[in-house]
């Protein structure tokens, strides 16, 4: 299975720099801040893949001390582009040492697994990823419910791929945003919410508790399934 990272590349990451908070990705960060007041202890944070930093921009709005890293050199750019004052880091998969050990009281992981290949590779990331933790510390993450890539969103099209229906946990899936200006289609990773579950135990995590925000009557976004269905699901782990 040949997989690309479908951020990595400067037509993308200028196109996602410009995205804030529309639409169907206003439910990903709507129920956050609540989420982080309610499980995070202080305040130094670490937000894995990171992007054109709108994650990290927005940890830093509500006063962590974050830095932001990312494979993508092309988003990192982007990302200091738009903080100049920021810290924003280059990382290879699961070597994450200069960043210190044991001490940060949360990673952050926003869309990031959405984009990662492979059991075994997610686990040796998530591991690592817990070794920045410190033992008080949680990892929040958040990805794409798999029932997103069959139906219709408020900021995400699927009707072009109807063999998104067949897909297995770990498979290649494609989905259209239909709030950048790149028409192209994303490929992410196809991955269940049990599945999810499966895998963090087998990095050592403990699940803490599971969110799925739906959009809600009166809401300034035209909901397509946002109502029925939660587009994203958010995890709270903690080290087991
Ligand atoms: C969809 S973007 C989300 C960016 C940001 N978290 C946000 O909410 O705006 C996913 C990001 O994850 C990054 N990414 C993908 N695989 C990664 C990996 N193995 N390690 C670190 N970052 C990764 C991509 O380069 C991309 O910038």
């Amino acid at each position: 299975m040949e997989f690309e990272n479908s951020w990595g590349n400067p037509v993308k990451a200028e196109a996602y720099s410009k995205l804030e908070f529309p639409n169907t990705y206003y439910l990903a960060y709507r129920d956050l801040p609540e989420i982080l007041a309610v499980h995070i202890q202080g305040v130094k944070a670490i937000d894995f893949g990171c992007g054109a930093g709108r994650s990290t921009r927005f940890l830093k709005n509500l006063g962590f001390d974050a830095v932001g890293i990312d494979i993508s050199i092309d988003m990192l750019n982007k990302a200091r582009e738009m903080d100049p004052g920021g810290e924003y880091q280059l990382v290879t998969d699961g070597n994450y040492h200069g960043l210190g050990s044991h001490e940060y009281d949360l990673v952050q992981s926003i869309f990031t697994f959405d984009n990662i290949p492979g059991k075994e590779n997610r686990t040796h990331i998530l591991k690592k990823l817990g070794e920045l933790l410190k033992p008080s510390g949680k990892l929040i993450c958040l990805d794409t419910n798999s029932e997103m890539y069959t139906r219709q969103w408020a900021s995400f099209s699927t009707r072009e791929f109807p063999e998104n229906k067949e897909a297995k946990t770990g498979d290649i899936v494609k989905i259209i945003v239909t709030d950048i200006d790149d028409p192209r289609p994303v490929e992410d990773i196809y991955w269940t919410l049990e599945d999810y579950k499966k895998l963090f135990a087998s990095a050592g995590f403990e699940l803490e508790a599971v969110y799925a925000p739906k959009g809600k009557e009166g809401e300034p976004f035209t909901w397509i399934t946002e109502k029925e269905i939660a587009p994203w699901i958010i995890y709270v782990l903690k080290v087991g």
